[in-house]
Formats: structure tokens, sequence, C-alpha cells
């Protein structure tokens, strides 16, 4: 049935939202259970929508959340499917419109899902006399035939979504509890990756340790698709096929996080299939150190991610000597993506672009890609904004080639 919901945090994101609107009705639904034969499942049948999980952190399926603000008054109303003991016997026990319910939401008015279309019914009537109506308009809410535009049709319907964005930016306690946890376990699965390593194997035996390590630790789920991109592979930013056998001398790139709680990390590592780095290997990987760590010294309240990357591409080009041919190293050619994002329910999170605050929670991962060499370098690590500047949330992975070679020797 889910976990424990923190209902302070989650009431006060709810009340949080109704000061911001002030006056109108909020209406979100949760997530459908997925369809086994028609769509791609990845590890189990059912990941809660993130605006219904921010203000619930409820794992419960096709439930809605009705919010309501006029004046000083405000209401909240949890809709739940009814209970099936046969389809329980399947799928496990379900959250049902009764005291239990109540008593695990936090929520005081937790009713059947029945009674939702006539609550919609005066919901549409203030609309169409001017109550602002709320929802969530993204492509997998948008097909609900209860949100539709239609539905509401000739009323002041808005959508939900760059509020709860706004609110999602910087994250409460809660959230850096879970994203710290999403880390500790990221960081489980690479040492593990680390350690398992040899010349000679396969890339999707990495993957395995790698997730092994996630899943021993309470993973919920992949955060995405693991990269475990080996010697030429290791050029290729988003390689996800890992099919490739290793080769002594390769790097091997892996871009790789668990989720925990609906929170994703977002880790990468790059390490010596054999446990030594060249002399080549370790110039390159030292000077992508240095930009990273250039940029963390900058991490402060206000400034933004563009201008993070500019502090980063600046500390390579100042240190690139000769490293990458006639071309400085932070080249377009070489360092071919952005230093980083926010990271959140989502990998890629909500708040990219705006200066940080404390409780932003983002990505540093400069890159040097050699393809001619089949020689790449991506160090990322995830960090926490504070105010008086940034902390390292994901150190617990070896970030120096002296502690990644010690770790790697540890398991020979
Ligand atoms: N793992 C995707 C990224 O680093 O942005
Ligand atoms: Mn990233
Ligand atoms: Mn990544």
């Amino acid at each position: 049935m889910g976990r424990p919901v923190d209902i302070a945090a989650t009431t006060a994101r709810r009340r949080a939202l109704l000061q911001r609107i002030g006056r109108g009705t909020v209406l979100i639904p949760a997530a459908h259970e997925r369809n086994i034969e028609q769509d791609y499942v990845q590890d189990n049948d059912f990941r809660q929508n993130n605006t219904f999980y921010y203000f619930t952190e409820l794992e419960t399926q096709d439930a809605w959340l009705l919010l309501t603000a006029r004046g000083d008054t405000v209401e909240t109303v949890l809709f739940l499917p009814p209970r099936m003991p046969a389809q329980e016997r399947w799928t496990g026990l379900r959250l049902g419109a009764d005291s239990v319910g109540v008593r695990l939401s936090g929520i005081g008015t937790v009713l059947p899902i029945d009674s939702l279309d006539g609550r919609l019914r005066r919901v549409r009537f203030a609309a169409l006399r001017g109550m602002p109506v709320y929802v969530p308009l993204d492509p997998s809410t948008r097909e609900e035939s209860r949100i539709s535009d239609v539905a509401f049709a000739g009323g002041d319907v808005r959508n939900l979504l760059p509020i709860v964005d706004s609110m999602r930016a910087v994250k409460d306690a809660d959230e850096i509890a879970r994203l710290r946890r999403a880390v500790n376990i990221s960081v489980a699965g690479h040492i593990a990756a680390m350690r398992a390593a040899r010349p000679g194997m396969y890339e999707y035996e990495l993957e395995a340790a790698l997730e092994d390590g996630f899943r021993r630790n309470g993973a919920d789920r992949l955060g995405y698709p693991s990269i475990v991109g080996s010697g030429p592979n290791s050029t290729t930013l988003h390689y996800d096929v890992n099919r490739r056998r290793t080769e002594n001398g390769d790097l091997v790139v892996i871009d790789a996080a668990a989720e925990w709680g609906q929170y994703t990390a977002d880790v990468t590592r790059t390490f010596p299939i054999n446990g030594r780095f060249t002399a080549r290997q370790k110039a390159i990987y030292d000077l992508v150190l240095g930009a990273q760590q250039a940029a963390f010294d900058s991490v402060r309240p206000g400034i933004t991610m563009g201008q993070l990357d500019a502090i980063a591409r600046r500390y390579m080009r100042e240190h690139s000597a000769a490293l990458c041919g006639e071309k400085t190293c932070d080249d377009r050619e070489y360092f071919n993506h952005g230093l980083g994002h926010p990271i959140g329910m989502d990998v890629h999170d909500v708040g990219f672009g705006r200066p940080l605050e404390p409780g932003m929670v983002i990505t540093l991962e400069p890159g040097i890609y050699l393809q001619s060499e089949k020689l790449g370098v991506r160090i990322e690590d995830d960090v926490l904004v504070t105010a008086r500047g940034g902390e390292w949330l994901s150190d617990g992975a070896p970030r120096t080639t002296d502690a990644i070679e010690r770790l790697m020797r540890g398991s020979r």
C-alpha cells in the first residue's frame, strides 16, 4: 500500500499551493496502472503521477485530489476507487475510503470515487461563475475526460503545472531526505560495479553488478536506463545498449542511479576496466575533475546553471594546454553537453534556468569525449545548494583517480 506519508510535509505543500492561488479549485488525478500487454514495463506496473505524489505521497492508482481555496477556508478531499478484495488477491492491498485511508493519508475527507462526478458538477458550476479551476495539463493527464478543456468549457480553466513546478524546484526537508537516500543507494551501486570490474567482462555484466547494488540497498526502480559505456562507447553520451565486451585498457563511463520514494539521483563515474588509469587517461580525467571542482566552489544562492557552466568551461580552457590538440578541451566538440541540471522526481527536474536557492539539488557533470581515441570521461555528482554554498551528496563514490584505483585494487 506504500510507504508512510509525511503528513506534515504534504499538508504544508497543499497549504502553500492554496495560498498561492488564493481562490480557486484544484483537481489532480493519480496515475493509472500500466497495461502489461501494451505498455513498456520497467520493473513494475505502476509509478505515481508526480504532481499527485507531491501533494499526497500516496502510491494509490486512479485516485483524485480536490483542493478548494475560498478566502480563509480551504477544503481537501481525496477520492479513492473502491476496494476489490478479489483483485487485491492478485495485486495486493489498496487504500480505501475509510478510517484507515484517513489515517494513512492524513487527509480528513476521503470519499469513494463515485462521488467525484457530483462534486465536479459543482466545480463546473462555480467555474462558469468565475471561480478558477487549476488542473495539471500535461500529456499524461490531458486525456482525462474529467479535466480536459471540454469538461469545464466556458469556465476559467488554468494549467496547474507552472505553479507546481516552481514549488518543486526548491526541495523541502522530506524531499531532501528522499534524495539523499536515492543518492546513497546509487553510490553503493557504483562502488559494486567498480569492485566487480575485470577486463573482458561484458558491459551488461557491469550493469548487473551495478543494479544488484541498487536493489540490494533498497532501490524502488532505476531513475533512468543505466548507461554503461566502455572504450568507444564511453564517448556516446546516452549509450544504454550495454552489450560490448570490454578490453584491457578501456575506460568505462557508468551513468546510472536509483530512484527511492519517487526521487532519483543522477551519478556518473568513469574508471579503467583494469583498475589502473594510463597517464593519458589520468590527465583527461583530472581536467574534468578540476572543472567540476571549480564549478562546485562557485555554487551559491543566486548563481545560475549557465554561470556555473561558463566557470567549468573556463577552467577547462585555461588548463587544457595541448591535451585536446589544437582546440582546448572545453570546445563543444569535446564537452558537448551542459554542465548540469536539477534533479528530483524527474532526473531532469523542474527549475532549470532559475538562479540557485538553498534547497535546490543539482548535478555537476562536466565531460570530455575524444572519439578518435575511444576515450570518454564524465564525472557527475549531485549537489545540495545551501545558504553558504554547496554540499556534495554523492561523494561516497570515489571521485579521484587515486581513490578509484585504491578501491579497485582492494577488490582484486
Ligand atoms: N543521466 C542523464 C544525465 O546525466 O543527464
Ligand atoms: Mn545528469
Ligand atoms: Mn547522468
